[in-house]
């Protein structure tokens, strides 16, 4: 009895939402710990689709869904899922952490502000309000959940914060109606007040005889940390996220499994070196339906990129690896995977720092046989040879067993424990 963790081992979008859901079954209870609602997590089951930006994905399968303190809420939007969740018969047993951040209106549009400031140097954010949010906790000018549902003490940190937060909404010419935003959000503190309490003293009560899923946003390569900074998000998707974003200690989490799809995928700006603008990158992106699930921006898509994901797992610790979408390459003639970077006449297998070094690596690609159709196999047996040979090679290069893989976007389309 102990935490397992979900992490994406890319760009994001590696299918977190659909092995959380697969998990989910066996756990207790489904815990976020970082990132916002610029999360998507998309769950199919019984031919339903259900898209998750702050919900925990496990609440599909019944269980205690958690948002521990390294979350960024948006309440309106946290309000709509539950309401959704509710309306589709499932029933919602959620807690909030009363340490979790609020994203506040001027959040947002400081986010698009940013944006516009930063020109062609954008980063492409979901705007989201994710980045300015996070800027405030840091800032020490945050607001808290626990703050938004007592009423008093929400007026009270407002009219604190606001004499500090002037100067910058006056230079981005930001106006913002206090009292009408002290209302709403009033309102919103309303209705999540029956879900907000401790959730650190809760984990850390239940974390020695239940089994607790701890369920990643975004990946390791978009870390404010260790990613393609400033191309990141602002929060930890990587390990070292659960502990400060729920509370829990190290030694409490036993396995970590990574989530790493087949190709790559990457959306809005930021070095990519394995992008592939050819038929093959336009084939994987149409065939894996390669579009945002929170903006609906077209993903950059391109080959598996084995020094990042090395990187990726090398950060995390990682125990075992979900291979997601491998009926994507079904029908390829051939499949490249980046074994090296050459940089400055030398090649290397490690991951540069700076994202300008990184936008001038060039790949350097071993070459794979494709194979006809994987695509809602459920046996390992039954995958093709050429299919098998690709997975080997993956999980010798990583030296993490592949202990999921899934051949489609549906609960029932994996493979668990494969020889
Ligand atoms: P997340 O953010 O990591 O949870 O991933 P997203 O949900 O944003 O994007 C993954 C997309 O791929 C979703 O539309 C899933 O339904 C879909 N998906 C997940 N696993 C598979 C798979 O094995 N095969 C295919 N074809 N689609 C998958
Ligand atoms: P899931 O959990 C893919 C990207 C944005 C942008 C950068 C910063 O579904 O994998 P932000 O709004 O966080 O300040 O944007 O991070 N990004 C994601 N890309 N999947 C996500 O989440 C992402 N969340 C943020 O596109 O490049
Ligand atoms: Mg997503």
């Amino acid at each position: 009895m102990a935490g397992v963790a979900i992490i994406g081992l890319q760009w994001g979008d590696e299918g977190k939402g659909k092995i959380t859901d697969y998990y989910a079954g066996k756990v207790d209870c489904v815990v976020r710990y970082q990132g916002g609602n610029n999360a998507g997590h998309t769950v199919i089951v019984k031919g339903k689709e259900y898209k998750f930006h702050l919900m925990p994905s496990g609440v599909i399968q019944g269980k205690k869904v958690i948002i521990g303190n390294g979350v960024v809420v948006d309440p309106s939007v946290l309000i709509e899922e539950i309401e959704s969740v509710e309306k589709n018969g499932i029933n919602v047993d959620l807690m909030i952490s009363e340490r979790a951040h609020v994203i506040m209106p001027y959040h947002r549009l400081l986010d698009g502000a940013g944006e516009k400031a930063l020109g062609n140097k954008k980063i492409g954010t979901t705007g989201r309000g994710i980045g300015p949010c996070y800027t405030d906790k840091i800032a020490r000018t945050g607001i808290r959940m626990g703050e938004l549902v007592n009423e008093n003490m929400f007026k009270e940190r407002v009219a604190e914060i606001m004499k500090v937060k002037k100067p910058v909404f006056d230079a981005y010419g930001i106006e913002i109606d206090e009292d009408k935003m002290i209302e709403e959000y009033a309102s919103y503190g309303k209705k999540l007040a029956p879900y907000v309490g401790n959730v650190s003293y809760y984990l850390n009560s239940i974390i020695d005889e239940k089994n607790v899923l701890f369920e990643g946003a975004q990946g390791v390569l978009l870390d404010i940390d260790h990613g393609t900074y400033p191309y990141v998000t602002s929060s930890n998707p990587s390990a070292g996220g659960i502990f400060s974003g729920t509370g829990v200690p190290p030694k409490k989490i036993e396995k970590i499994i990574g989530v790493l799809k087949a190709y790559t995928t990457r959306v809005g700006m930021g070095p990519m070196p394995t992008e592939d603008n050819t038929e093959y990158g336009e084939y994987m992106a149409k065939k894996g339906h390669e579009y945002g699930t929170t903006t609906g921006r077209k993903r950059r898509t391109g080959w598996l990129d084995l020094v990042a994901a090395k990187y990726a797992v090398m950060l995390n610790g990682i125990d075992e690896i979900a291979i997601t979408k491998l009926d994507v390459l079904d029908g390829l003639d051939k499949i490249k995977v980046c074994t090296g970077y050459e940089y400055d006449g030398r090649v290397t297998d490690e991951f540069p720092f700076s994202s300008k070094i990184l936008e001038k690596v060039k790949p350097i690609y071993e070459e794979f046989d494709g194979w006809d159709r994987v695509e809602g196999i459920k046996r390992y047996e039954e995958l093709p040879k050429n299919a098998k040979r690709y997975l080997d090679f993956i999980s010798e290069w990583l030296n993490v067993p592949i202990s999921i893989i899934s051949t489609g976007p549906a609960r029932e389309d994996t493979i668990h424990n494969p020889s």
